[in-house]
């Protein structure tokens, strides 16, 4: 399999990482594209590294567009050019709708997919959406390349990605603030932050995976730790007083709101 990635930041070098640890791709067989000298070196034990956007990517089965939404109309002209049909495009973007892909690309193989920023230690969860039917060869391909920066699920209807945006891609950053409110949380009632902080992230990372193994639904888990009368109860007196799930359920549908807007549909 050979592989292009144009825009080789955060998530492009992510998916270069993945792609090399699970020996998917040949370093010689991906084809990194950036658009400054910075990072050639770094970037260099990876694959081969070029700052144009010329015929060498019409030799790759798969092309990933990972540049920011609003650097997509600089790389779109000179894509075009060199894209042959049987390739298949796999952009990363946020809000570039597959129709604009394919109408700027002049290309009909497109996937668009929404990664979150676990991806880049293996962790990640990408949905992803297609513009035409994918043969059984490419599907395999691109399931395969996604799975290996965590999980990967097909949307039937593009539409979706606007939720799917506002759950798992902005997602991480609503763990994080969690996280943050509960342990300044700690610290003002005296914790040293240190402490603070690992009681918090131990906290999570056991509650994920009770929440996997238990067999039990949130509300069940929530039960379990709360008794009458008890600390968990007078928290949850506040959150519910101050309605702290509506909060959470107000600011998540703003997000796929804003995603809406983004990608202009
Ligand atoms: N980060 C996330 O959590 C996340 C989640 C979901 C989706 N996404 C999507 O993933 C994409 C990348 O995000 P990111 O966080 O990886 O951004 P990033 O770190 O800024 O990476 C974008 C890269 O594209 C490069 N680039 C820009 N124009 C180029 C060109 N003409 N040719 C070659 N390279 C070019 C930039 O180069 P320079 O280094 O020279 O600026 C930069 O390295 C975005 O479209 C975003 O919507 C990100």
């Amino acid at each position: 399999m050979k592989i292009s990635i144009v825009g080789c930041g955060n998530m492009g070098q992510a998916y270069a990482r993945s792609f090399r640890k699970y020996g998917l791709v040949k370093q010689e067989d991906l084809l990194l594209v950036l658009r400054s000298e910075g990072r050639r070196a770094q970037l260099g034990t990876l694959g081969t590294v070029t700052l144009n956007i010329d015929g060498a990517i019409g030799h790759s089965d798969l092309v990933i567009i990972g540049v920011k939404p609003q650097d997509f109309g600089t790389v779109a002209p000179a894509l075009s050019k060199v894209l042959r049909p049987e390739q298949v495009v796999l952009s990363i973007m946020a809000g570039i709708t597959i129709a604009r892909l394919q109408q700027e690309l002049r290309h009909q193989t497109v996937v668009r997919a929404m990664p979150n920023s676990p991806a880049q230690i293996g962790l990640g969860i990408t949905a992803y959406a297609t513009g035409t039917e994918l043969n059984m060869r490419q599907t395999l391909m691109v399931e395969q390349l996604l799975n290996s920066t965590g999980r990967a699920i097909h949307l039937e209807h593009e539409a979706h990605l606007d939720p799917v945006t506002a759950l798992s891609g902005s997602g991480p950053a609503y763990f994080f603030h969690i996280v943050k409110t509960m342990i300044d949380a700690g610290m003002a009632l005296g914790l040293e932050p240190h402490v603070a902080s690992a009681l918090v992230k131990q906290t999570m990372l056991g509650s994920y995976h009770l929440m996997e193994h238990a067999d039990r639904t949130p509300d069940e888990l929530i039960k379990a730790v709360m008794s009458k009368g008890g600390t968990t109860e007078a928290a949850f007196q506040v959150f519910t007083g101050e309605d702290l799930a509506g909060t959470l359920t107000k600011g998540i549908a703003a997000a796929s709101k804003r995603a809406t807007e983004l990608s202009g549909s």
